[in-house]
């Protein structure tokens, strides 16, 4: 596995590969890996012959700058990770070679409404920073392939949009949720909960598919609200249940094939997030 942190260098190595007729894989990442960032990797690694993962906190997409200053940074055991995975490129770029001009003075990327809506109202900016930095990171890379976790649902389908809009020639991939044995999904926000938030933490799940399992084409004001003071209840403080149209993240029309529910709550100071999609009948 090689570690590589100039872009140029970056470049020139998969422009070798790239000449060998190999296909590139790519996994964006903010470091902090855990099991379902492996498990991306591993996706990757079975449709492509190299796989490059990149670490990298994004200043652009945190509009709280504590936030970014506590953001877990553990280098050297995600490298250690990642190198067990059989991951082949590790790409850790500053953010002086990302952002160039600073951030204030950069070209940024905007995908309409997906970037404003749900998440992205209660963020002001933070999408613009997913995109932007996704779409930079695409470029360097120029990946065949890349893999995103379907945790970040919303952030998933803004990708996708980018993709598809800017005519980037890259196939996206998205991989379920990986979840303890609890059904916690995993993230790396999992590791700030106390032992005792630890053992509330999976019921947002268990509520989500409580929601999930009555869901009908009309009642999904009625059970976001049972949901939101169920939970409540529970000890979390809820920052949203949205159930609208898993196409467009638009509310569900007649016409909606399929929704998501995407429940954001919090547990003490850490914001949890989960989601599933369901079929409507
Ligand atoms: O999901 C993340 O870790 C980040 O938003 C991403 C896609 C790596 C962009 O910084």
């Amino acid at each position: 596995m090689k570690l590589v942190e100039q872009p140029s260098e970056l470049r020139s190595a998969l422009d070798d590969v790239r000449l060998q007729g190999r296909k590139i894989g790519f996994v964006p990442t903010m470091g902090n890996l855990h099991a379902g960032h492996i498990a991306l990797v591993k996706e990757a690694q079975s449709h492509c012959d190299v796989v490059v993962v990149s670490i990298f906190v994004n200043p652009l997409q945190f509009n709280n700058s504590d936030d970014l200053a506590n953001y877990p940074r553990t280098l050297e055991q995600d490298v250690a990770a990642l190198n067990q995975a059989g991951a082949d490129f590790v790409f850790t770029p500053s953010a002086e070679a990302l952002y160039p001009n600073g951030l204030e003075a950069e070209t940024k990327v905007t995908v309409p409404v997906l970037s404003d809506i749900l998440e992205g109202e209660l963020r002001p900016g933070h999408f613009d920073g997913v995109s932007t930095v996704v779409c930079k990171l695409f470029n360097l890379v120029q990946p065949h392939l890349a893999v995103f976790g379907e945790k970040d649902y919303q952030q998933l389908a803004l990708i996708r949009k980018m993709t598809t809009d800017l005519l980037l020639p890259i196939e996206i991939i998205g991989l379920a949720t990986v979840r303890e044995a609890s059904g916690l999904a995993m993230s790396s926000r999992n590791n700030r909960l106390s032992a005792e938030q630890l053992q509330t933490a999976p019921l947002l799940a268990k509520e989500m598919r409580q929601i999930a399992a009555k869901l009908s084409r009309n009642n999904q004001a009625e059970l976001s609200q049972s949901a939101k003071q169920a939970l409540e209840k529970m000890g979390f403080k809820c920052d949203g249940i949205d159930i609208v149209d898993a196409a467009n993240l638009s509310p569900v029309t007649p016409q909606s094939r399929s929704a998501v529910i995407l429940m954001a709550a919090f547990l003490g100071e850490v914001r949890l997030i989960d989601n599933c999609v369901i079929e409507l009948h």
